[in-house]
């Protein structure tokens, strides 16, 4: 196996810092990869959490002005994980969310915070830390999409780069005067090259110069390439087709693991599923609801925005109730639904039970006590809950999108694998309708054990798809050599 060495540049990182499923992905696939002969190294801002976690930084290199003001450059390690830090205070040093102030707006500087991240990604791929030249540079989303823009208008040898789209509603967009500011060529300012709309997107800037494009599943890869789907980039990315690919996440499995789960109340494995009945008690308790082995429990994690299709869900509460079923929704996000969801628990004590917060603990025990789990979402790149559903034997409900289609076997698909229940159209009628259906099999034990087992049977670990990565790289150097 050909040694890779790979750069890749992400916002956030698990355990590090993390808003949503990025963060997951960045912190696992490094860790997969060694496997694969990858030596993977991750580039990410020096905020907070991350001088505090990082030991052993160590400064490869200083600049008296980086981007109007002092940074540093530093190596360091977290559980496994080797990072670059980029330590600009004036752009990092802020506490919170990575992306938005304490009232929830966007800082005002994204667009130089983010450009700083990918103009040094660009250079370490010059070879600014002569022990770690990367083969690739690998960029997550727009926050890192200059960074294959950049290493383009250099106009220098270069690695090869890839871009992962996580999510096409984040778009990256700015006013062209940043153009200057950021070190990039007015040129750039071109419709085949980085503007977008009158303005300037980082996104658009790594879809335009990776290498290759890959998303994280193969069905969000085909919908982006429609004028619906692709939200500004349908064009684009039909143009770069050659190019594009979706690999499915996996997701940590030593972190999501029932036997050895140290946040949920009572461990079990797939022999032993009578176990997450006492869980299930315990997560009653904390969400208010009434102690009932025979009601069905449906569980919700999720940021609670338009993307999650979570109005949907609240629509066909009365058809919850109607069924004799409960839901524990963990969320937040959008003030709307956060209170939709208040006033939905107090009109109905006992049956409906919220937790306004992010709160990674009680995460893994809704995993571990609800009997399904609901992703109604009007698109979904991947989706990690519905995995970890499936290794925590809760029976996911998932709209007909993305990666929930790749990665969910209908229970009307076939006879004996089928691990779930999808919905489509992604209407309150059509999730109404199917958990009447997912009642009636709930109450069919047999039946339900079987979608349990299948879907504990199911290989969600990053194993294979870390290996789809390594041979994505190789062939890149492959293509070069
Ligand atoms: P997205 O990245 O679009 O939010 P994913 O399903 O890919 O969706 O990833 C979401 C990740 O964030 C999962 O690891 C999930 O468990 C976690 N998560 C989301 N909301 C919460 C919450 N309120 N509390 C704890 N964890 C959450
Ligand atoms: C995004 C997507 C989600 C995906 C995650 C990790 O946040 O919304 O579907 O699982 O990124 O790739």
């Amino acid at each position: 196996m050909t040694p890779v060495r790979v750069l890749a540049v992400a916002s956030e990182v698990y355990p590090i810092v993390k808003t949503g499923g990025l963060a997951d992905v960045a912190g696992a696939l490094p860790i997969a990869l060694k496997a694969h002969g990858v030596e993977m190294r991750t580039l990410m801002p020096g905020y907070p959490e991350v001088m505090r976690k990082v030991a052993g930084a160590a400064e490869l290199r200083t600049w008296p002005d980086y981007f109007g003001g002092p940074g540093r450059l530093l190596a360091g390690s977290h559980e496994g994980l080797d990072l670059f830090v980029l330590d600009v205070p004036h752009l990092y040093a802020r506490p919170g969310n990575p992306y938005v102030t304490s009232e929830g707006v966007d800082w005002p500087d994204n667009g130089v915070r983010f450009a700083a991240l990918s103009r040094v990604a660009a250079d370490i791929g010059h070879g600014l830390v002569p022990t770690f030249v990367p083969d690739v540079v690998h960029a997550h989303d727009w926050q890192a999409g200059l960074a294959p823009a950049y290493l383009h208008y250099d106009n220098r040898p270069r690695p090869a780069t890839v871009m992962t789209i996580h999510n096409m509603a984040y778009q990256g967009k700015f006013a062209p005067e940043l153009i200057g500011a950021i070190g990039l060529p007015w040129h750039s300012f071109s419709v085949n090259e980085l503007e977008y709309f009158g303005g300037i997107s980082f996104l658009k800037a790594g879809l335009q110069f990776a290498d290759r494009i890959t998303t994280v599943s193969p069905t969000y890869a085909r919908e982006i390439q429609s004028d619906e789907g692709g939200m500004g980039f349908g064009g684009l990315l039909r143009a770069r087709s050659d190019v594009l690919s979706g690999i499915l996440n996996g997701i940590d499995t030593s972190v999501w693991n029932p036997q050895t789960d140290p946040h949920i109340a009572y461990r079990f494995g797939a022999e032993d599923l009578t176990f997450r009945a006492a869980n299930k008690a315990v997560l009653q308790q904390q969400f208010n609801l009434d102690s009932s082995d025979e009601a069905p429990l449906l569980g919700v994690i999720s940021r609670l925005s338009w993307q999650k299709g979570l109005d949907l869900l609240l629509e066909a509460i009365p058809t919850i109730i109607e069924q004799g079923m409960q839901l524990a929704l963990l969320g937040s996000g959008d003030r709307d639904l956060q209170e939709g969801y208040q006033a939905a628990a107090r009109a109905n004590p006992g049956r409906i039970g919220v937790v306004i917060g992010y709160d990674e603990i009680l995460a893994h025990l809704v995993q571990a006590g609800s009997d399904a789990l609901i992703v109604p979402s009007r698109f979904e790149p991947c989706g990690l809950t519905q995995l970890c559903a499936l290794r925590y034997g809760s029976v996911p409900i998932v709209s007909r999108v993305g990666g929930l289609e790749d990665t969910i076997v209908d229970i009307g698909e076939t006879g004996h694998d089928a691990t779930g229940f999808k919905f489509g159209p992604v209407t309150a009628d059509a999730l109404a309708w199917t958990l009447r259906k997912v009642n009636t099999a709930f109450h069919n034990k047999a039946a339900w054990r079987r979608l349990q087992r299948n879907g504990l049977a199911t290989d969600v670990s990053w194993r294979g798809r870390a290996g789809e990565y390594a041979a994505l790289y190789r062939g890149l150097m492959a293509a070069r050599a």
